[in-house]
């Protein structure tokens, strides 16, 4: 991978929840491409700093992996102090870490529910609330939450995976409104199926969309003239396998 010729991001400095795989590492990735200094995470020391490690060789940027299970407030915090001691403030938060469990509303237990919306709802609130002073300390910031089409679309065994992207996009839609005069923007990226690790894989996955296309979104996103804010994006396979 080679660095675009815009390098549009050099100087500014990003965190990519969950940034080990799928597409929080395709994010990362393309932010480093454009010059950013990128801080991903994981739940563990090893997949952080080896997925940290191949991201510096292929594109030649400036990235740390460090260990953070966002679902945890005070793990959050610690991931974002680190981030201002390394390099002052934040420019770009990327909410990507997230989990599903799919089962009938009735037969979900107590721990997954609580896993689901600890991750998917209230992770993008600790972070959020832990990067929005490092933001404006730098003067401004994005933060982009990678929501779902199942935020708006609810499906049979979604309950607690529908519930947490309902709420994340309810919760990063009031904290739009209450962040735009301060020259922070927020968007919701809402993919269809994205070919990761995320659903157990099983025939041909090449109909899906590439976690480089939801990068791509990302940096369409981050390109944006600062007047203008495309709070949500929809995206979806062309042609979606036929059931
Ligand atoms: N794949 C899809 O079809 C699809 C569609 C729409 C939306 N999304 C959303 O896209 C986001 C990323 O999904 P993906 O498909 O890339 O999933 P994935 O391939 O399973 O990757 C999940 C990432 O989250 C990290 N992670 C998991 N639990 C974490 C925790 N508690 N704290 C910090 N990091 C954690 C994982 O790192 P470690 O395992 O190293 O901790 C990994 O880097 C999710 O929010 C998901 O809801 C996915």
């Amino acid at each position: 991978m080679h660095p675009s010729n815009s390098r549009f991001l050099a100087g500014k400095t990003a965190v990519v929840t969950g940034g080990t795989r799928g597409i929080g590492r395709a994010v990362a990735e393309a932010l480093l491409l454009e010059g950013a200094s990128v801080a991903i995470c994981g739940r563990t020391a090893y997949a952080a700093a080896a997925a940290a490690g191949a991201m510096a060789t292929s594109t030649g940027g400036e990235v740390v992996g460090l260990t953070a299970d966002v679902s945890k407030p005070e793990e959050a915090a610690s991931l974002f102090d680190e981030v201002d001691r390394r390099w002052g403030g934040l420019d770009i938060l990327i909410n990507n870490a997230g989990i599903g469990v799919f089962r009938p509303a009735g037969e979900i237990a107590i721990e997954e529910w609580q896993l689901v919306i600890g991750l998917n709802l209230s992770g993008p609130f600790y972070c959020s609330r832990a990067a929005l002073p490092l933001m404006e300390k730098r003067g401004g910031g994005y933060i982009i939450q990678i929501s779902s089409l199942a935020a708006k679309n609810a499906f049979a065994s979604g309950a607690a995976y529908n519930a947490s992207k309902f709420g994340l996009n309810g919760f990063s839609e009031a904290m739009m409104l209450d962040v735009r005069y301060r020259n922070i923007r927020v968007s919701e990226i809402m993919p269809g199926s994205v070919d990761t690790d995320f659903s157990p894989r099983s025939g041909r996955a090449d109909w899906k969309i590439a976690p480089a296309d939801v990068a791509q979104v990302a940096i369409d996103l981050l390109r944006m003239p600062s007047r203008t804010l495309v709070s949500r994006v929809e995206m979806r396979p062309s042609k979606p396998r036929k059931a």
